[in-house]
């Protein structure tokens, strides 16, 4: 059945996890679970384009990933390399703008300058593949608060003009509405560090099917059930929620 398109989600997250234990439920390596998850990746661009979603944004490697092996940390970043390579071309014809949110600092300079290059080469287009990379919510709120303190002490911000617009105004990618519904595979009930300021309102949906399997029947699955969701934002109806705005 097809989700009218008003409860379509405007902008999806997904916590891609599960690719290890697809590679030892084969006796593979670890990576061969991310090849597979950058497989699905590919594959759930082409689920949201023809969905009509307009934003995507995927928890590609966490600030606390630095710590896995060597090996499983360079092969992960080959693999975003290869993607990003193997891609650009097509996100520029399907007008798709990239970015990157996260300590991009922590990045090696050819894949930090890759990424740059794509992120100018598209940075005209409306819709949007959203890369979190060694990114955590608690990092990147840590970085708006010190924006924050910078410019309260150049002078340029009163302290009293600190509110919840301000700390938004200074998050990663401030432009991009919050997160409608958050995806996580692989049957983990967390949030792991992922979004903590933009999933205030988000709705959550975790499917036990591991990354490298999601497949359309999984990802229809989860805009069925957010289709099927009353959003009250803290009020009593569907309604945008006000800054400030408590609630359930
Ligand atoms: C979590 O599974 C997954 C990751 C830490 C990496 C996700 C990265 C990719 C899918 C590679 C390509 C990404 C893009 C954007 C091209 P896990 O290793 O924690 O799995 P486990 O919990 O089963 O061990």
């Amino acid at each position: 059945m097809e989700t009218p398109a008003n409860r379509v989600p405007a902008h999806i997250a997904i916590i891609m996890d599960g690719n290890g234990r697809w590679a030892r439920q084969r006796g593979q390596p670890r990576l061969a679970g991310h090849e597979a998850g950058s497989e699905t990746v590919r594959r759930v661009l082409n689920y949201c384009r023809d969905a009509g979603v307009r934003y995507l944004t995927l928890y590609a490697f966490s600030t606390e990933n630095w710590a896995r092996p060597p090996a499983e940390v360079s092969g992960l970043m080959a693999l975003l390399g290869a993607f990003i390579a193997k891609h650009e071309r097509e996100l520029i014809e399907r007008r798709v703008r990239l970015r990157v949110i996260g300590r991009r600092e922590d990045l090696a300079e050819p894949l930090r300058q890759a990424l740059t290059r794509i992120e100018r080469a598209t940075d005209a287009f409306e819709r949007q593949l959203i890369i979190a990379l060694s990114y955590s919510g608690r990092s990147e709120l840590a970085r708006a608060a010190r924006r924050i303190a910078e410019e309260v002490k150049a002078g340029t911000l009163a302290p009293e003009a600190v509110d919840e617009a301000a700390l938004a105004a200074r998050l990663d990618a401030p432009d991009v509405p919050d997160p409608d519904l958050i995806i996580r595979t692989s049957g983990e009930l967390r949030i792991s560090n992922f979004l903590l300021w933009q999933c205030a309102y988000s709705e959550f949906y975790v499917t036990p099917v591991l990354w490298p399997d999601f497949r359309e029947a999984d990802f229809q699955a989860a805009l069925a059930a957010y289709a099927a969701r009353d959003r009250r934002f803290g009020g009593v109806g569907q309604v945008a929620p006000c800054a400030g705005g408590g609630g359930t």
